[in-house]
C-alpha cells in the first residue's frame, strides 16, 4: 500500500516521491530534460475558479472581473487556460497585449495597465475594445487622438496615487525597514493627484472617451490582511475628493490591482530579518472578506452607491505562484572544511532562472524529488551555472544529497520565467504543462543558438585582422 502525503492540492509525495498531480517528478526530469519549470493546469483552473468564487460570493452589489496579471507568466497555453476559466487580463506594454490577444482573453476583459504607453500600443488596444487605463496627462490627450482618428470610443481608467500615509508597517521589498507609505511614494505608477483633478474635468467633456472607472495597485508588501482596509479607505478618500472636484461623478469600476500572496508564501524570507515569519499567508476567503467588506465600508462611509459596481482585482502571484515548480538536476558537491565549513549543491540551473530570490528575497521550498520523505540531515546552499554567487536557495535544509537527484524549487509557477535572463549565454529554460497523468510542453526550452538568434555581425568585422593590435 503506497505511503502518500499531500503537500498542497497538486503536489504529493508517494513513497517518499514528489508528485505533481499524477507524475512523478523526478520522471518529467529525466523526460524532458532539466532545468524546466512544470505547470499544473488542475491547480491554475482551481485558482482561478478560487478567485471567482471568494469574490464574486462577497460582492453581490455588482459583477466581480478577476484580471489575471500576465506579467506573472506570459506562456500563450497558462493564458488559455484562464481565458476558459473566465479570467481577464492586466496587461503592460504591447507584447502583454499581444499576449492576452493571442491567448484568448475577450476585450472587455483586458486593462491595458503601465506607464509609458505609445501611440501603437493605444491604436491596437483602442481597436480591440480593452479598456485602457491612463497613467499620465499626456496619455489622455494621446488616447483621445486615437480614438477620434479611428471613429472609436475609448473606454478609460485613471489609475490613482492615493497616499497611503496610514500604511506605517514596514514592506517586506527591502532588509532595511522602510513603511510602505514611504515605498509607495518612490513608485512611479499612477497619475499625481495634483493632475488628476483637472485631468477628470477635461476627459468628461471628450466625447471620444468613457471615463468609467479607476485603478491603484500598491502590491503586495506584507502578506498580513490588516493593511488592506488602509488601503481602501485611502483610496475610497481620493476618489470621494474626485467626485466632489468633478460635479458628482461616481465610477462604474474600481480596480484594486493585485497583491495577494502565494499561500506557502516565500517573499522576504531570505531576509534576515523575516527569517523566521511564518511561510503561510491567510486563506484567500480572509483576503476576500477583508477587501470586500472594507470597500463597502469605506464606500458607504463617503456616500457612494455600490449597486452595480465592477470590483476588478488583478492576481499575479496569487493566480500563478504554487501551480508552479522548478526542476533542476544535481551535477556536483562540493565541501568547504576550512576555514568555514561550507556545502555548495551545484545544479544546472540559476538564479538567473529564478530571479526572485534576489528581487522579492525569496526563500523557496526546495525538495529532493526521491528523496521527498528523508529527513533533512544536510544544511547547503542549493546554487546555479553563472559566474555570480548563484545561490538559488541559501542554506537549504535537506536530505543527503548525490549527483544525478532532482530538486524541486516549489512556487515558481509566478514571474520567474518572464524575469528569467540569458546571463552567461545560458539558454533559458523550457515550461511544461502536467494535466492529470499527462505532460506536454508549452514552452520549448532555448538552445544555445537561440541565446545568438539577435546577433548581427558586419562582414567587415569577420575578416582576419590586418595589423597587429597594439
Ligand atoms: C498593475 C498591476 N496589477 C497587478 C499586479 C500583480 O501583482 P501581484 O503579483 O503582487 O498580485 C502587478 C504587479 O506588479 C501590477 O503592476
Amino acid at each position: 500500500m503506497a505511503v502518500q502525503v499531500a503537500l498542497d492540492e497538486c503536489l504529493s509525495i508517494r513513497d517518499g516521491r514528489l508528485f505533481i498531480e499524477e507524475l512523478d517528478a523526478d520522471v518529467l526530469a529525466r523526460q524532458f530534460g532539466t532545468p524546466i519549470t512544470v505547470i499544473s493546469e488542475d491547480q491554475l483552473r482551481r485558482n482561478a475558479r478560487r478567485y471567482r468564487r471568494e469574490f464574486g460570493a462577497r460582492w453581490p452589489e455588482g459583477t466581480v472581473a478577476v484580471l489575471a496579471s500576465i506579467k506573472a507568466n506570459f506562456a500563450l497555453a497558462t493564458r488559455w487556460i484562464l481565458s476558459q476559466e473566465g479570467i481577464g487580463c492586466d496587461v503592460f506594454g504591447g507584447g502583454e497585449l499581444y499576449a492576452a490577444l493571442q491567448g484568448g482573453v475577450p476585450p472587455d476583459l483586458i486593462s491595458v495597465n503601465g506607464s509609458i504607453k505609445s501611440r501603437a500600443l493605444l491604436e491596437t488596444a483602442v481597436m480591440a475594445g480593452a479598456r485602457i487605463t491612463l497613467d499620465s496627462a499626456a496619455e489622455l490627450d494621446l488616447v483621445r487622438e486615437v480614438a477620434g482618428h479611428r471613429g472609436r470610443r475609448a473606454t478609460i481608467r485613471f489609475r490613482l496615487r492615493p497616499d497611503f500615509a496610514a500604511l506605517t508597517e514596514p514592506t517586506d521589498w527591502y532588509e532595511e525597514p522602510m513603511p510602505i507609505a514611504e515605498a509607495a511614494r518612490l513608485y512611479k505608477a499612477g497619475i499625481p493627484t495634483d493632475d488628476v483633478i483637472e485631468l477628470g474635468w477635461r476627459a468628461l467633456g471628450m466625447p471620444e472617451v468613457d471615463l468609467a472607472g479607476v485603478h491603484a495597485h500598491i502590491g503586495r508588501h506584507t502578506n498580513r490582511t490588516e493593511q488592506w482596509p488602509r488601503i481602501i479607505e485611502a483610496y475610497v478618500g481620493l476618489l470621494a475628493r474626485l467626485r466632489d472636484a468633478w460635479g458628482g461623478w461616481a465610477p462604474r469600476e474600481i480596480n484594486l490591482g493585485g497583491g495577494y500572496p502565494v499561500p506557502r508564501d516565500p517573499f522576504g524570507r531570505g531576509m534576515a530579518r523575516l527569517q523566521h515569519r511564518s511561510d503561510h499567508a491567510p486563506s484567500l476567503s480572509e483576503y476576500a472578506s477583508v477587501v470586500t467588506t472594507s470597500l463597502r465600508d469605506a464606500l458607504g462611509a463617503h456616500d457612494f452607491r455600490a449597486d452595480g459596481l465592477r470590483l476588478e482585482i488583478e492576481p499575479g502571484r496569487g493566480m500563478y505562484g504554487d501551480a508552479g515548480i522548478h526542476l533542476a538536476t544535481v551535477h556536483n558537491i562540493k565541501l568547504q572544511r576550512t576555514p568555514r565549513l561550507q556545502r555548495w549543491i551545484e545544479t544546472d540551473s540559476s538564479d538567473m532562472f529564478l530571479p526572485d530570490v534576489v528581487w522579492e528575497h525569496n526563500r523557496w521550498t526546495a525538495i529532493v524529488t526521491t528523496k521527498a520523505d528523508r529527513e533533512a540531515t544536510t544544511v547547503a546552499d542549493v546554487v546555479g551555472l553563472t559566474c555570480q554567487p548563484d545561490r538559488i536557495v541559501p542554506d537549504a535544509l535537506l536530505p543527503d544529497v548525490a549527483i544525478g537527484d532532482t530538486i524541486a524549487v516549489l512556487d515558481t509557477g509566478a514571474y520567474q520565467d518572464g524575469l528569467a535572463s540569458n546571463f552567461n549565454a545560458l539558454p533559458r529554460p523550457g515550461m511544461v504543462l502536467v494535466s492529470g497523468s499527462g505532460a506536454e510542453w508549452i514552452k520549448r526550452s532555448e538552445t544555445i543558438t537561440d541565446v545568438f538568434a539577435r546577433d548581427l555581425v558586419p562582414d567587415r568585422l569577420r575578416r582576419p585582422a590586418t595589423t597587429t593590435p597594439r
